[in-house]
């Protein structure tokens, strides 16, 4: 093998050092890495981490609900909300909603003026956090939050004057090609509109039956909300709601295919709560020219009938154990269904940057909603979507402390790790609730491949030779990475877009593996892979994404790339 020492060009070198950080392992009396381990952040946020949005300046904006009185963390002065209709509390001077630092665990608080319970939101290409409904005075608000990484003394903005057009309570969203971002359903709006509000188009919303046929009709059941979507790379959506999906072109309103029922008879969405993925988009071996398949997969959820026995009787049915997935890009395409190792409800679904999925928080009986679950499942499990014909494609992963209930969540962050935070399945705070306290704390959960074992596999980044760090659609670029053993046919390029996750649902999660060029060492440990950028919009919807590179399975901490 030739050792060449290519000089990198200067004007292009991006140093990405200060925008990415090393992962602390100084986990003391920490025995073991097999199967990943956990380290609790923070004991208390001062709040129950219900919604979870990683930004690009590697801050995480975290927030509960406003109307169940006073949180345990204080508002700066005179930054109180005073609000007549408030039951519980009308001056309000705690926050319900602060900005995580994952570079320094430390946090602030933030201004939520109206009530985003159980609400939705997405990133705009630009970076901003737009954030959709919620409950009560918040059924029709649009929010902001613009990331302030030279000053960090940015707070929510309330878009007063651009209101829903519908209620948005328990609504899903998903960006678009153009930029735009779909809101879709909640509580009794069987419809979708568009966000921002900025044009004509965006300015109605638009009747989606298929939201009223998927709702089960007894008090409270619904088992069709929070539907989940997922953008595929032909440009269409794919919306799935209790036990039924469709192929929806959102600019005609017309559905384009039914897909067939999930098998078994469990409902997967709210209160049945299940989770689901779009499973790592494969550009490699496409040429930039052929689209890649598509393929979701949704785990756990509920028995008919489990809501109803929860919720009156206390009778805790056992949850779902089931996975499926189904290659939406096929022409007859058919549900393969999995066992899980646990039955699961309440589930969350993370993509870690080298395409497995991890799945974990929830419960083993029970359903969402207040006091509605029991016998949480503390063990995360690892699927890899890649093993053909190779099963048991799970496995059981090192337990969590803290059970993770209803109003809980996940995110995957930059350096590899995931957030874990939340639970509160009371309508209150209760701190001193047996056996699930409202749970104010912070965790994280460090993959096995953080472990010290893989440190010689593990690539880091040194820089992206992007302008501005954009990888433009179809175009290549080059990131120069340092590893100490390397492996021949063992570099892969991920780039894994940031969810906003609540209720089990990672809205906008999205994972491509692109097309490698070419890779060549250019130090004593230093190699440099060129990749291709997603062919398209409808592929990768713009916008910042973390850029990986995986090694021999072994992932680097990410850099942000923008991708438009
Ligand atoms: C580690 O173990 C020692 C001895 O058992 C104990 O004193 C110490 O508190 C432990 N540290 C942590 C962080 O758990
Ligand atoms: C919340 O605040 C109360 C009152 O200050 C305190 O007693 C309690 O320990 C705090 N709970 C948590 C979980 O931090
Ligand atoms: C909202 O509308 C009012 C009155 O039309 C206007 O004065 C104000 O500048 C607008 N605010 C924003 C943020 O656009
Ligand atoms: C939706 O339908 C319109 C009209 O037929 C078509 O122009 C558009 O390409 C379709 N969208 C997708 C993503 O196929
Ligand atoms: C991606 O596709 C290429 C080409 O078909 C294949 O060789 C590779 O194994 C795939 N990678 C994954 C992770 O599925
Ligand atoms: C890749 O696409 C280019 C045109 O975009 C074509 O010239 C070339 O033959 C294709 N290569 C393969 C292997 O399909
Ligand atoms: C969970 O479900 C199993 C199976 O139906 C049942 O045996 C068990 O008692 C349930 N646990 C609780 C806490 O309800
Ligand atoms: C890169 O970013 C700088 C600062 O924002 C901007 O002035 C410049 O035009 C950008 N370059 C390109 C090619 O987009």
């Amino acid at each position: 093998m030739a050792f060449k020492i290519k000089k990198l060009p200067s004007f292009f070198l991006i140093l990405v050092q200060s925008m990415f950080f090393e992962v602390v392992i100084s986990i003391e009396n920490c025995t073991t890495t097999k199967g990943g381990h956990w380290v609790e952040l923070q004991r208390s946020i001062g709040i129950s981490a219900m919604h979870m949005q990683v930004m690009y300046d590697n801050k995480v904006v975290i927030f509960d609900r406003t109307d169940f009185g006073p949180s345990n963390i204080s508002l700066s002065h005179h930054r109180c909300r005073f609000n007549p209709h408030d039951l519980a509390l009308k001056l309000d001077c705690t926050a319900h909603s602060i900005l995580y630092d994952l570079s320094h665990n430390t946090l602030r608080p933030l201004t939520l003026r109206t009530d985003a319970w159980c609400s939705s939101g997405a990133l705009t290409p630009d970076g901003s956090l737009l954030q959709t409904g919620g409950f009560n005075d918040g059924y029709t608000t649009l929010r902001s939050f613009t990331p302030c990484p030279q000053h960090n003394t940015c707070d929510w903005r309330e878009l007063r004057n651009h209101s829903l057009s519908n209620s948005r309570w328990y609504s899903s969203n998903q960006i678009l090609p153009s930029g735009k971002i779909i809101v879709v359903g909640g509580r009794n709006s069987f419809t979708y509109e568009f966000v921002p509000k900025n044009d004509v188009a965006s300015s109605s919303f638009h009747y989606l039956p298929f939201l009223k046929h998927t709702r089960d009709p007894n008090r409270g059941e619904e088992n069709n909300l929070y539907p989940f979507l997922h953008l595929l790379p032909d440009g269409n959506l794919f919306i799935f709601a209790n036990r039924n999906s469709i192929l929806f072109n959102f600019t005609t309103n017309k559905v384009l295919r039914n897909f067939p029922t999930i098998p078994g008879q469990e409902k997967r969405n709210y209160p049945s709560t299940a989770s689901s993925v779009l499973l790592p988009l494969n550009l490699t071996g496409l040429n930039g020219t052929r689209l890649p398949d598509a393929e979701i997969m949704i785990c756990g959820g509920a028995y008919p009938g489990a809501f109803s026995l929860a919720n009156t009787l206390k009778i805790f049915l056992e949850a779902s154990r089931t996975c499926g997935r189904l290659r939406v890009t096929d022409s007859n395409p058919v549900w393969v269904m999995e066992t899980m190792p646990t039955p699961r409800v309440m589930p969350d679904m993370v993509l870690l940057p080298n395409g497995n999925v991890i799945i974990l928080n929830g419960a083993m009986n029970g359903t969402a909603g207040w006091e509605n679950a029991a016998n949480p499942v503390l063990h995360p499990v690892l699927y890899r979507p890649g093993l053909v014909d190779q099963f048991p494609r799970f496995q059981l992963l090192a337990p969590a402390s803290t059970p993770r209930m209803y109003h809980s969540s996940a995110v995957l962050v930059p350096d590899g790790r995931v957030l874990v935070g939340g639970s509160n399945p009371h309508r209150v705070y209760d701190f001193r609730a047996n056996p699930y306290p409202t749970e104010l704390s912070l965790d994280a959960y460090y993959p096995e491949y953080l472990g010290t074992e893989f440190d010689s596999l593990r690539p880091s980044i040194v820089a992206v030779e992007a302008t501005n760090n954009t990888a433009s659609y179809g175009k290549v670029f080059a990131v120069n990475f340092l590893v100490r053993e390397y492996r021949v046919g063992g570099v892969g390029v991920t780039l894994v877009a940031p969810s906003f996750t609540t209720h089990s649902f990672a809205m906008n999660q999205r994972l491509l593996l692109l097309e490698v060029v070419g890779v060549e060492q250019v130090a004593p440990s230093g190699y440099r892979v060129v990749a291709r950028a997603p062919p398209s919009l409808a592929v990768a919807p713009p916008g910042f994404y973390m850029l990986f590179i995986v090694h021999a399975g072994v992932p680097s901490g990410a850099v942000w790339v923008q991708v438009k």
